[in-house]
């Protein structure tokens, strides 16, 4: 029998251990969160993404009465990079999430589909996305590449 092992690393960082961009980013999050539309769950999700050309993107969830119809923060966000910004690389991610009537401590990682959507984009480009996740307050995740959180990741190659 064989096996194969996936080692996976995330590092967990305070805002302390943020440089400048990683903080505003952060802020960025924070700031795209409060526009979330969740009256349905009540649970918001902001994401803020850096471009290679200095644009900062923003999304949050957009929920609907038929609820498959909403999309979560990170695609919102990652869909209006890719029909806006076509030619621009993503450099760095951060997301943060949370009930909204009470402040989360624990790191919130981006869904399954958003975890697939992410890697899209990082193999289309081919650099690594920088993923920073956090609730609404406490320790801060940080994932060098979508790979450390989504191993055997289907793609292009497996068509
Ligand atoms: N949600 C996100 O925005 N991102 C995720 O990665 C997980 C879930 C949203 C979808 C829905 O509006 C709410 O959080 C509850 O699932």
């Amino acid at each position: 029998m064989k096996q194969i092992n996936i080692h996976s690393t995330i590092t967990i960082l305070t805002e302390q251990e943020l440089n400048a961009i990683e903080l505003d980013l952060k802020n960025q999050a924070f700031e795209a969160r409060s526009k979330a539309y969740a009256p349905y769950s009540k649970f918001t999700v902001g994401a803020a993404l850096l471009l290679d050309n200095g644009v900062v993107v923003k999304g949050s969830n957009q929920e609907n009465a038929a609820y498959p119809s909403g999309l979560c923060a990170e695609r919102v966000a990652i869909y209006y990079a890719g029909a806006n910004y076509p030619d621009a690389k993503i450099v760095k991610m951060f997301i943060t999430a949370s009930p909204q009537d009470r402040d989360l401590e624990l790191p919130i990682p981006p869904c399954g589909s958003c975890r697939q959507a992410i890697a899209e984009y990082e193999f289309k480009q081919d650099i690594s996305i920088e993923i920073f996740f956090m609730g609404a307050k406490g320790d801060i995740y940080k994932s060098d590449s979508l790979k450390n959180l989504l191993p055997f990741v289907f793609d292009k190659n497996h068509l």
